[in-house]
């Protein structure tokens, strides 16, 4: 079968796309999936990451391909991979004005849309609903769901937000991805969360694996 496309997009930079582009393609290859994972945004946070480990055995255990200098060409590069994999997740780049989000999403079963909860986040992902929204008219089978990353334990602004983002049509992941230290530690290291063991990283894990497993079920 076909590999499924996940596009991890937003407008801005900062908001956690890579973060959880890796995390999601760590979840997913723990759960035996053939995962790929594409780094289409020209900053390669995903490329220098995946080779930051000190060795082999401590590093990505998946491949992480550098399709950023691809541009508007890059769903035809991805659909190479496709009968490889089981699942390809793409960290897109954060402008929207160029072409590279849009033609992912052409190619996307879902699209995942990290968002914290800042007015500004919510002001960008009007832009980025109606890019969803053109590509759902050519891609029948796009769907998108919001991902809410770096909440704070003690804000209540978390209710306000969700009736305000499914104002803008699309729903919000039921996991949330609290701000954890561990994230940025991972990165350092050239691993994910999934390979930590103190405690905020496992429960960090716990959580992108909740995450995943919510995405994997808009397949089933
Ligand atoms: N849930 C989180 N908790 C703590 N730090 C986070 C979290 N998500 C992302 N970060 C950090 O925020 C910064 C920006 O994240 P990144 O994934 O590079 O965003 P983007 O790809 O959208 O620009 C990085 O330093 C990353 O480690
Ligand atoms: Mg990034």
């Amino acid at each position: 079968m076909a590999a499924e496309i996940i596009a991890i997009t937003q407008q801005k930079g900062g908001v956690g796309k890579s973060t959880i582009a890796m995390h999601l393609g760590a979840a997913f290859h723990e759960k035996n999936k053939r995962v790929l994972v594409v780094d289409a945004d020209g900053q390669n946070t995903l490329i220098h990451w995946s080779s930051a480990a000190s060795d082999d055995e401590h590093g990505i255990p998946f491949p992480v391909v550098n399709l950023s200098e691809a541009g508007s060409q890059i769903h035809r590069e991805i659909k190479k991979f496709i009968n490889d994999y089981d699942i390809i997740v793409v960290d897109c780049p954060p402008s929207i004005t160029e072409k590279v989000s849009g033609v992912v999403l052409l190619a996307a079963s879902v699209a995942v849309i990290p968002i914290s909860s800042s007015p500004a986040d919510y002001w960008s992902s009007v832009g980025l609903v109606k890019l969803v929204q053109q590509a759902q008219v050519m891609n029948e089978d796009l769907r998108a769901v919001f991902l809410l990353n770096k909440t704070e334990e003690k804000r209540m602004l978390t209710r306000e937000l969700k009736s305000v983002l499914e104002e803008l049509g699309f729903p919000l992941l039921k996991t949330q991805i609290p701000t954890r230290e561990c994230y940025k530690q991972a990165m350092a290291l050239g691993q994910t969360v999934l390979q930590m063991s103190d405690r905020g990283s496992r429960l960090a894990a716990a959580e992108i694996r909740a995450c995943a497993d919510e995405i994997l079920g808009m397949f089933s």
